[in-house]
């Protein structure tokens, strides 16, 4: 497991799911790893082929997990880019499984920043064709490739209104206004981002059964209230522990024997 950016969740699912199917997960930071000091990905790619059975990188750039996914003769596993983080997008559709009994009708709304979740949300859309709403302020779109594949297999819509995407939806889900590696950007953003909390208000317009989801860290009384987050449409503490099961899957499906 190669980190380039800090988690708990993501490296202890990954590290202890390891451990319980009978196998060992080592962390390497990418500053203490040569990667740190310039040795190209794509030698790394091909010297960790030959100690290891998988790689999972979490890094900035999704170029980097592109490339050694060419060289590595292993799977690769994305941990989160500055792009997408598909593990956890996983582990939330799983929990809407769980709670909601699957994702077939079902309107998700995402309001806050079109970052690498609201882009995983979109391929999950692609993939599974639930009806997905994105409510972002101008100039804080996701990814419009991710955005134009969603359109062309199912129903994805963009509106700066956070009332648009949330009314009738079944999941409302939000993430921090200012990601890993946008710490400079904090103030700024909260600015742009005024409006687009998730608070009591905006959770009465969804579904009454709606669901609140977050792949956390969370920041209280910025992208969502206290009493939403802690409150009985939370499930975020499900959607965490669920991280574990769905990465075991992962490791099973692609490396077990
Ligand atoms: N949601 C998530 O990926 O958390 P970490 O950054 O703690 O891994
Ligand atoms: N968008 C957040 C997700 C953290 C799991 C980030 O990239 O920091």
């Amino acid at each position: 497991m190669i980190f380039a950016k800090s988690s708990t969740r993501t490296r202890v699912s990954f590290e202890v799911g390891a451990y319980q199917l009978g196998g060992r997960a080592l962390f390497l930071s990418s500053k203490d790893i040569q990667i740190g000091r310039g040795e190209p990905i794509s030698d790394t790619a091909r010297v960790l082929s030959r100690y290891v059975d998988g790689i999972m990188i979490r890094t900035f750039d999704h170029a980097e997990v592109e490339e050694l996914a060419r060289f590595a003769t292993v799977p690769v596993i994305n941990g989160l880019t500055d792009l997408t983080h598909p593990c956890q997008v996983l582990a939330d559709v799983f929990t809407i499984k769980e709670h909601l009994g699957g994702w077939d009708g079902k309107r998700v709304a995402w309001v806050g920043d079109g970052n690498n979740m609201a882009n995983a949300w979109l391929e999950a859309a692609t993939v599974l064709g639930f009806e997905l709403r994105l409510a972002c302020p101008e100039g804080f779109e996701p990814n419009h490739a991710k955005f134009e594949a969603a359109k062309n297999s199912g129903c994805v819509m963009v509106t700066e209104v956070p009332e648009e995407a949330v009314e009738g939806a079944h999941v409302v889900n939000t993430d921090v206004w200012a990601s890993m590696g946008q710490e400079g950007e904090a103030e700024a953003r909260r600015n742009a981002f005024k409006g687009y909390t998730v608070d009591s208000d905006l959770m009465r317009l969804a579904d009454p059964k709606a669901i609140f989801l977050h792949c956390l860290p969370a920041h209280r009384g910025e992208e969502v209230t206290a009493d939403v987050i802690d409150g009985p449409q939370s499930r975020v503490w499900d959607e965490a522990e669920n991280r574990l099961h769905v990465q075991k899957a992962l490791l099973a499906t692609l490396m077990g024997s």
